[in-house]
């Protein structure tokens, strides 16, 4: 197991005036699994897409094979067996499954023409593998996140002959799915394909991994066993040690903000894989975080959307009562007007507009909603934009810079952050901390633990056990739509787990 597949030698990229890669050294053996870690901005995707032709170095060089790699565009790594599976999907949404699979690949009969069939045949035999929840027919757009993540790594397995890079893959999968995609990586492994995981789970490292080479400012700080300590590696990754990564939970909660009883949702038009809120007991009071647990499917972020008005159209029946007055949802400006937020799970559709800058996106939500004649001083705005860069790291320092060019950890923490500025009554977040680092991921919990103690109500759903069990004061466990238990914060997780999955704990 020697022989090294891939690799980078004093690779340097600078974008403007960031350096993203300050002289890196890489490498990936045949049949390896190494893992990537770093903190949010660190350079972990930027030296992935050097690897994979998506940008060539302005210094060093990429190799495969030991001979250099003249990569020109991800196709040219495609056909020399790289594939990749990048942070943000690139998937068509107006597309099946099958045709997202077969894009640019597509099978063709003898005489030229597209065979559809076997195309379908071949989709569900390699999805079926992982997530047999998932129909080759059905179209993108309907797919959850974690339904789309899968669609991502299945068609990225077909390429992967020498080489497979994954950005975060497992960051929207629920913990079956984690499993069976380890299992299919270490068949991969096995049968000599070296494979780059980024992950910003440390538990998965010792679980999946050969090697770890954690990043930091754009440099390698360490390359390490992945059986080193999970306090070890933190130090490496944030270049200090960490405190708690929870904050302490509230010592006294307000009046009941959000009430719901027997509160179901009905489309108006059935959309299949769409799990309707049925039957939902709950409440979040003042300063309260609240958590929803649940499998993939459960119906967590159908709740929240359908709260928001943001999910499909349809309607609320049943008894919703918000700051103890009955309240009909009907859209997101309601919504708003109640006092509601909402960050959705989706990055790319939560209204981040990529090629404006950071500062401008962090206002324009502000102004949108609090000023209908869209005035706002230049003087609050920039209040505003310095107290989310204060509250959330927003990293780098630079309210300038196009969102679009910020690491993926940091969008979502402008996500946050401008959501958080219009001084919500009810905050609804959707995997809020979904490819944050850990040192961030403590800073934002921290963070809404205070605005909790400032009297707001936070409504969370996250498939990170661990995360639901230190944030939240209160777990409600989902599913199929209704709310099937209840627990107190610091709960043991296998007893949430079998509430969620419907059995005996
Ligand atoms: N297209 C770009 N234009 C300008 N700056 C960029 C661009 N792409 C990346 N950067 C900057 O390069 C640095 C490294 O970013 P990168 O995306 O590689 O981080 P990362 O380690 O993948 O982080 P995360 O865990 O948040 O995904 C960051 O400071 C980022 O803002
Ligand atoms: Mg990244």
């Amino acid at each position: 197991m020697s022989h090294v597949v891939l690799s980078a030698k004093g690779v340097v990229k600078r974008f403007g005036g960031v350096q993203a890669l300050r002289g890196v050294d890489f490498e990936l053996k045949v049949g390896e699994i190494h893992a990537l870690l770093g903190e949010n901005g660190a350079g972990k995707s930027t030296l992935m897409n050097l690897l994979s032709g998506v940008n060539t170095p302005d210094e060093g060089e990429i190799f495969i094979d030991g001979k250099p790699a003249r990569f020109h565009s991800p196709r040219d790594a495609q056909a020399a067996g790289i594939a990749t599976i990048f942070q943000e999907l690139d998937l068509v949404p107006s597309l099946t499954v099958a045709a997202n699979l077969f894009l640019g690949r597509e099978l063709v009969h003898r005489h030229g023409m597209l065979d559809g069939k076997a195309m379908l045949q071949e989709a569900r035999k390699r999805l079926e593998a992982i997530d047999r929840s998932i129909d080759p027919t059905q179209f993108v757009s309907e797919l959850s996140i974690g339904q789309r993540q899968v669609v991502a790594i299945v068609k990225a397995l077909s390429y992967a002959s020498r080489a497979l890079i994954m950005d975060e893959p497992t960051a929207a999968l629920t913990v079956g799915e984690v499993d069976r995609l380890f299992d299919i990586m270490r068949g991969l492994a096995s049968s000599g394909v070296g494979i780059v995981y980024i992950s910003h789970r440390l538990e998965e490292v010792p679980q999946i991994a050969h090697r770890v080479t954690v990043m930091r400012d754009g440099k390698v700080a360490g390359v390490t066993k992945p059986d080193a300590p999970q306090a070890e590696l933190v130090q490496l990754l944030v270049g200090r040690p960490l405190n708690e990564l929870y904050p302490r939970r509230a010592h006294s909660v307000g009046d009941v903000l959000l009430r719901m009883r027997q509160a179901s949702f009905r489309p108006h038009r059935a959309s299949p894989g769409w799990q309707a809120p049925i039957k939902v007991d709950l409440d979040v009071r003042s300063g309260e975080i609240v958590g929803l647990a649940g499998v993939m499917g459960a119906g967590r972020t159908e709740l929240l959307s359908a709260l928001y008005g943001t999910g499909v159209p349809g309607q609320w029946h049943g008894d919703i009562t918000i700051g103890g007055r009955p309240t009909r949802l009907k859209s997101i400006a309601a919504a708003r007007r109640a006092g509601l937020a909402f960050v959705t799970d989706d990055r790319r559709g939560a209204g981040l507009m990529l090629r404006m800058s950071v500062g401008l996106n962090l206002v324009m939500s502000i102004i949108r909603w609090i000023s209908p004649r869209g005035f706002m001083s230049a003087r609050r705005q920039e209040d505003a934009i310095k107290s989310s860069f204060g509250q959330f790291d927003i990293r780098p320092k630079n309210p300038g810079i196009a969102v679009g060019a910020l690491s993926g950890g940091n969008q979502q923490k402008v996500v946050l952050a401008k959501e958080v500025l219009g001084n919500p009554r009810l905050l609804l977040l959707d995997e809020p901390t979904r490819g944050v680092d850990v040192g961030a991921k403590g800073e934002i919990y921290a963070r809404l633990r205070k605005l909790a103690s400032e009297g707001l109500g936070i409504l969370v759903a996250s498939s990170e056990m661990p995360e639901l069990i230190g944030l939240c004061d209160r777990i409600v466990v989902l599913r199929n739509g209704s709310s099937v238990a209840e627990f107190s914060g610091g709960v043991d997780e296998h007893e949430v787990l079998a509430a969620a999955n419907g059995r005996e704990a």
